[in-house]
């Protein structure tokens, strides 16, 4: 006999799984970035992954990356056999000389760079209490999804002003609204008003910035959430549309934000989380 959140499971599966048949089938129509250079960072898994994927399957040279050699090699030949074009290297955000090599990396290997998506994030201590976090986790959280925010975003401005026409795009959650998932939530929601502040001061050079704050995504880095079956029913019971998220869904958004299309948006949080929860009137 299933019970009401096992049903609830299986339906939440089921719809998941028929999206992403439907996203892999359905390949984008359009070719928004045809001479364009992206970095994505941590872009070997998840949502970076499929973002990077999206940029590239429009035209746009990318540059993927992530700590793991391994995890490079695999999404750089996965990507490849797609005939798409990337380039992949090994960087961990924090490291300064690894954030120096993929820059280098876009310029030498195509030439410039115009579109930075910013996805690299960690929640150390998933479901702790805020003041339960101890100075060395929050210090490791705001560096991490934080400070090498900002870093890199200052090393790149250079190359993107170059550009004329340039797009940042960064990656935080839902969560930095709800502030219920502790230092992680706090470290986020420390993104919108990076991104606010930076499109006030450098929208004059042609860099427009936007930030996207995902729901529940199915990917390694959420599995403390997604199966967890209790928590899975109490934000479905939230969610309008019933399921949750696909990194798909998430970089058809970057891919937009990154294009001409959203030639007149910048400074904006973009919540994309099936309708959960109302994150402003
Ligand atoms: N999934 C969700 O429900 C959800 C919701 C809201 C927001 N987000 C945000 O989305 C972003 C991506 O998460 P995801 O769910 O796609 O995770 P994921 O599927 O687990 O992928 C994480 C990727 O990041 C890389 N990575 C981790 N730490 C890194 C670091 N310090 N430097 C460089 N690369 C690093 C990993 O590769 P290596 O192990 O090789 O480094 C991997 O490629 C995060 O910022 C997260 O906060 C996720």
């Amino acid at each position: 006999m299933l019970t009401i959140q096992s049903k609830l499971m299986l339906k939440q599966e089921c719809i998941t799984k028929m999206s992403l048949v439907h996203l892999n089938k359905v390949k984008p129509a359009c070719r928004r970035f045809e001479g364009k250079v992206a970095i994505v960072t941590a872009s070997t898994n998840g949502i970076g992954f499929a973002i990077a994927r999206r940029l590239a399957q429009e035209g746009a040279c990318v540059v993927i990356s992530s700590r793991r050699e391994e995890n490079v090699k695999r999404a750089v030949k996965q990507l490849c056999d797609e005939n798409l074009k990337v380039s992949g290297l090994v960087c961990h955000v924090g490291n300064q000389e690894d954030r120096k090599r993929l820059l280098e990396e876009a310029i030498s290997k195509f030439g410039g760079l115009h579109i930075l998506v910013c996805s690299a994030g960690i929640n150390p201590v998933p479901g702790q209490l805020i003041l339960d976090c101890s100075e060395k986790v929050w210090d490791k959280t705001f560096d991490v999804n934080v400070k090498t925010t900002f870093l890199l975003i200052k090393e790149s401005l250079p190359l993107l002003k170059k550009s004329k026409s340039s797009s940042i795009i960064l990656i935080s959650t839902m969560g930095g609204y709800t502030n219920n998932l502790g230092v992680y939530s706090v470290s986020k929601a420390a993104l919108f008003a990076l991104c606010r502040s930076i499109a006030n001061h450098h929208t004059k050079d042609g860099v427009q910035i936007n930030c996207i704050a995902p729901g529940l995504v199915k990917t390694n880095f959420a599995k403390f959430l997604s199966e967890d079956k209790e928590r899975v029913t109490q934000i479905l019971s939230r969610t309008p549309m019933n399921r949750l998220g696909l990194p798909e869904e998430i970089a058809s958004v970057a891919a937009f934000l990154a294009s001409e299309d959203a030639s007149f948006l910048t400074g904006e949080t973009i919540t994309v989380s099936g309708g959960n929860p109302p994150s402003r009137l």
